[in-house]
């Protein structure tokens, strides 16, 4: 896509669309820039409105080329009871991707989350947990449990990819987004010394992402021209102490299936999909100084 394109972004006043908004006008992208809220400090020009509201989502496709869709209730624990949060996040999903497709948008760049396949169950806490296979990638079948907000994004997930059927010429990228950290948490995780000391989120694959490697990810995705339909799991585990990846697995996932030798896996998740495909790396893990 060339940068003089009009990229929509959704979500723009929110901590990742705030950063992604930066990055692309740093890469000569045009923004059109949406929320419902505006940040007295928020530094481009915004169109405000309601994701929810069809005839504004359809005035606010118009001529761009390319949509990054980032404007949902961001989780599961707050916000609206969690059938408002299925209904009104399938709700912002349906008009942005149906207007895009009526409008020929060529690129759609769309939030989804680790919670499309993987289900923290909270009355579990202590190994062993069970992830579909290690390392993981993108690939996990959906299995977002009774959580609402998970199933909204694998719903969003599967009109993606119907999109794609319908318009053979469409891009469509899905981004399972992990926990996204800003300096701030990073800096808690890495004082943290024993593993009681901090909540480790093992369900999820103690799986993270920095908001600046999140916002670079997306810039990467506008640069990919074949159409069709993709999905990656963008995320790199937390380093505990000195554990290896083998390690890690033998001590809290003994029973999920290893898709290659145990000591031979040097990492929880396999990025190899998503920086052959994108040519992109995240530049930032959270290292924990365990001392247990
Ligand atoms: N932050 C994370 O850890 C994380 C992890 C996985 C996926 N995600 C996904 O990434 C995206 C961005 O997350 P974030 O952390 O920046 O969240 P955020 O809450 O900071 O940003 C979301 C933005 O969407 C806007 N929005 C919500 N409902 C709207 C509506 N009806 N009309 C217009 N705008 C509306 C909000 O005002 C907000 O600015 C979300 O789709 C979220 O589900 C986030």
């Amino acid at each position: 896509m060339s940068s003089e394109s009009i990229v929509l972004v959704t979500g723009a006043t929110g901590k990742l669309g705030a950063r992604t908004c930066e990055v692309l006008k740093q890469r000569g992208y045009a923004l059109r820039a949406t929320d419902q809220k505006l940040p007295a400090d928020f530094p481009f020009e915004l169109e405000l409105g309601d994701l929810k509201d069809e005839f504004f989502v359809h005035r606010l496709v118009r001529g761009v080329s390319a949509v990054v869709h980032l404007g949902n209730h961001p989780n599961a624990f707050v916000g609206p009871s969690p059938q408002r949060i299925l209904a009104e996040n399938t709700q912002m999903n349906a008009n942005v991707f149906h207007a895009a497709l009526q409008q020929g948008v060529r690129q759609l760049v769309f939030a989804s989350s680790v919670q499309a396949f993987l289900y923290t169950d909270f009355s579990r806490l202590g190994p062993p947990y069970r992830m579909p296979y290690l390392p993981l990638d993108g690939q996990a079948p959906c299995a977002p449990g009774p959580n609402t907000y998970g199933q909204s994004k694998e719903f969003a997930e599967r009109m993606l990819q119907l999109a794609c059927d319908a318009q053979p010429q469409l891009a469509a990228t899905s981004l399972r987004f992990p926990m996204l950290v800003n300096e701030q948490m990073q800096q808690r995780f890495e004082t943290i010394r024993t593993l009681k000391g901090g909540w480790f989120n093992f369900h999820e694959c103690l799986s993270h992402l920095t908001f600046d490697d999140g916002a670079e990810l997306i810039a990467s995705c506008l640069q990919r021209s074949a159409p069709g339909y993709r999905q990656y799991f963008p995320a790199l585990s937390l380093q505990l102490g000195k554990r290896s990846a083998a390690d890690v697995i033998r001590e809290f996932y003994p029973d999920t299936p290893l898709r290659q030798e145990r000591e031979a896996i040097a990492e929880l998740i396999d990025l190899s999909e998503i920086t052959r495909e994108l040519g992109w790396k995240p530049r930032r893990r959270i290292l924990v100084p365990l001392d247990d």
